[in-house]
């Protein structure tokens, strides 16, 4: 069993972070689940809550953590996965901008670190988001997709979110062999 965290960005895929997480649960793990004010236009916090059996955390000032909800979260995590990992998620964390909540966990974790991006192709193939994962990528951050297919914008293109049975691959892959033994 490990200490999962999951942060979840505000794009149309983090539908399908919902089943990551059920499956990281069906295998006994630990999940908590970080979700950014645009992550809760996208999936509900009733849902993440049911899943994770416990409620999402969005508030950086969150009175249930007087240490602060970055620092107790990151306590003995063992993987953070970020899914989706939105456009302003890769800039935040690559410059170390602490602005939420999330990009502050990202900076307080000591675990590895699994970015699932998702956005318009536009968007993914912009210089300044290509420099992002650049940097995060130089900081040793792991990446699973994007893949090429359908979006959420009606076209097909690079920018598809890893589907959760690839999600959950390569996070065992990140946690092998402390965790799934
Ligand atoms: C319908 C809709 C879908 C969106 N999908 C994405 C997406 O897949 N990826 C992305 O980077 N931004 C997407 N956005 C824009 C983000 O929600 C917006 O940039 C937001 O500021 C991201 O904030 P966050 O990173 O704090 O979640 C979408 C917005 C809307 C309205």
């Amino acid at each position: 069993m490990a200490k999962i965290l999951i942060g979840i960005g505000g794009g149309i895929a983090a539908y399908k972070t919902a089943t990551l997480i059920s499956r990281l649960v069906q295998s006994n793990h630990q999940v908590d689940c970080v979700v950014t004010a645009g992550g809760l236009q996208f999936i509900a916090a009733g849902t993440l809550t049911a899943l994770c059996g416990r409620p999402p955390v969005s508030d950086t000032y969150d009175s249930r953590f007087p240490l602060g909800a970055h620092i107790e979260l990151a306590q003995d995590a063992q993987l953070l996965i970020v899914a989706p990992a939105t456009a302003r998620l890769l800039a935040s964390c690559a410059m170390g901008l602490a602005d939420d909540l999330l990009a502050t966990l990202y900076l307080a974790v000591e675990c590895p670190v699994l970015f699932a991006p998702a956005m318009n192709t536009a968007m993914w193939e912009k210089v300044c988001v290509q420099r992002h994962v650049e940097m995060l990528q130089h900081d040793g951050v792991h990446f699973v997709g994007p893949t090429s297919g359908w979006l959420s914008c009606r076209r097909q293109g690079p920018g598809r979110m890893a589907e959760p049975e690839d999600i959950l691959a390569a996070s065992e892959e990140i946690l092998q062999p402390q965790s799934f033994n």
